[in-house]
């Protein structure tokens, strides 16, 4: 008989070949039928494990929608005929930016920055191949110009901290983060052209975004495009503006990332050296909160810190940001999760009003933060916790399968036989085969 841990590994490799298109990977076949962006690059790390070429392919595929001021737009909408997501091409209307990708279409603004890391942990395995040199030879450059882009039009005050101005840029989209960072801003009759969702018919209402986000989102569409998706005007103007913690953390880890994998290859890193020194002191002395113990987002509208605990200060451990000492205290929030027995990581603190166990970023646990913090728990010895957080995700997907995200209650296993979100989610695939074949 296969052991549960076989059984998982080729349930996920099945997973991604099944979501595999023409070189590029969907996250979910009908919830979102197109390429995203920090989605292809988790794509890329399970691929890797068993197929260097369509890792390589899935990274290629993703920076063929490149604009020129650099950006990678958080979809590339590579094929024009699905009909099963809102916003499609058409809304978005990226031909406002004369630099906009031409084909693929793409949406109009970004998400967090995966690929350098990415790269780094390919070399890991694959340093030596041929194939993969030429590779770096081929994206380095282009990995460097999506942070150029970062540094420059995201950091117009040169601060060393990239802004977001769209909650789909930090990859946590309802997150009750926001609803600080809005501070009360809300969408009128008449500010917005009529539109339709379609994700709630496609997954669980109750497990998504509320109407008034999805406002709030189309706000802020229509916002980029009058300033073609690049404009100080973005700066100057959204309701929504703020320097993101994990945003930054996987900017600085894929900055590292480029680093190592251009010193090995003899490639000129003196830029993004520069860019290091300027980043991590900056997030260093401007996310992190003594009242919370933990890093957290800076509301560039409204000047001040968001107060809040949210899994996103998880990532500047594996950026290696914190003090022995600081990342201690993020540390002891996990152990009270894990002694409550609750699955390491919610996204929202349960014992804050606005947790929600099922709603999408209000308080499930992502199969891809557990990723992130196992290796950022690692990274500073917590070899415990690491393993408690691995063995949770392992543990979701083997009881529910490979869903899109999970309620962190371990109690609910008794009447809940579902995750949340998507099914036969790809980045649920990858983070499992990844974890069990390095493990
Ligand atoms: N996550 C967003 C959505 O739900 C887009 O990036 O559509």
């Amino acid at each position: 008989m296969e052991s549960n841990t076989a059984v998982l590994k080729n349930e996920a490799k099945e997973i991604l070949l099944k979501n595999r298109r023409d070189g590029f990977t969907v996250p979910s076949e009908k919830l979102y039928p197109f390429q995203w962006n920090w989605d292809s690059g988790f794509a890329a790390l399970g691929f890797k494990n068993f197929n260097l070429e369509y890792a390589i392919e899935e990274i290629r595929s993703m920076f063929s929608g490149q604009w020129q001021n650099g950006m990678i737009a958080h979809i590339n909408f590579h094929s024009e005929n699905e009909t099963t997501y809102f916003p499609n091409f058409e809304f978005w209307d990226t031909q406002v930016n004369s630099g906009a990708s031409q084909k693929p279409k793409t949406g109009g603004i970004t998400q967090p920055p995966v690929f350098g890391f990415v790269l780094e942990e390919m070399a890991k395995t694959h340093g030596n191949d041929p194939v993969f040199k030429e590779f770096v030879s081929e994206i380095f450059s282009k990995i460097t110009h999506f942070h150029r882009f970062l540094y420059t039009i995201r950091d117009p005050k040169n601060e060393g901290l990239a802004f977001i101005f769209h909650p789909w840029e930090s990859g946590r989209d309802n997150s009750p983060l926001w609803d600080y960072a809005y501070d009360g801003f809300e969408v009128k009759p008449g500010d917005i052209p009529a539109y339709t969702r379609k994700d709630n018919t496609q997954a669980d209402p109750s497990h998504r975004p509320l109407q008034k986000d999805y406002d709030r989102f189309v706000y802020l569409i229509e916002l980029g495009k009058k300033h073609q998706y690049d404009g100080i005007g973005i700066f100057e103007e959204s309701p929504f503006l703020v320097q993101d913690t994990l945003f930054n953390a996987l900017l600085i880890k894929s900055n590292d990332g480029l680093i190592n994998v251009g010193k090995q290859y003899g490639l000129d890193v003196a830029e993004i050296e520069a860019w290091q020194q300027k980043a991590k002191p900056a997030f260093e002395n401007k996310l992190w909160c003594e009242e919370i113990g933990n890093y957290v987002c800076y509301d560039l509208r409204h000047n001040k810190q968001i107060k809040q605990w949210e899994i996103g200060g998880y990532t500047s451990l594996i950026a290696g940001i914190p003090s022995p000492d600081k990342a201690q205290l993020l540390l002891e929030t996990l152990l009270e999760f894990k002694e409550k027995d609750l699955f390491v990581c919610p996204s929202f603190h349960t014992d804050n009003e606005k947790f929600d166990p099922k709603r999408y970023w209000r308080g499930p646990v992502w199969p891809q933060m557990n990723w992130l913090i196992y290796h950022g728990l690692l990274r500073y010895g917590f070899n415990e916790m690491a393993d408690v957080t691995k063995n949770d995700i392992i543990a979701l997907v083997e009881y529910y399968g490979f869903y899109e995200y999970f309620n962190p209650f371990k109690s609910v296993q008794s009447t809940e036989s579902k995750g949340y979100g998507g099914h036969s989610f790809t980045w649920t695939a990858a983070v499992i085969l990844d974890l069990i074949e390095n493990a």
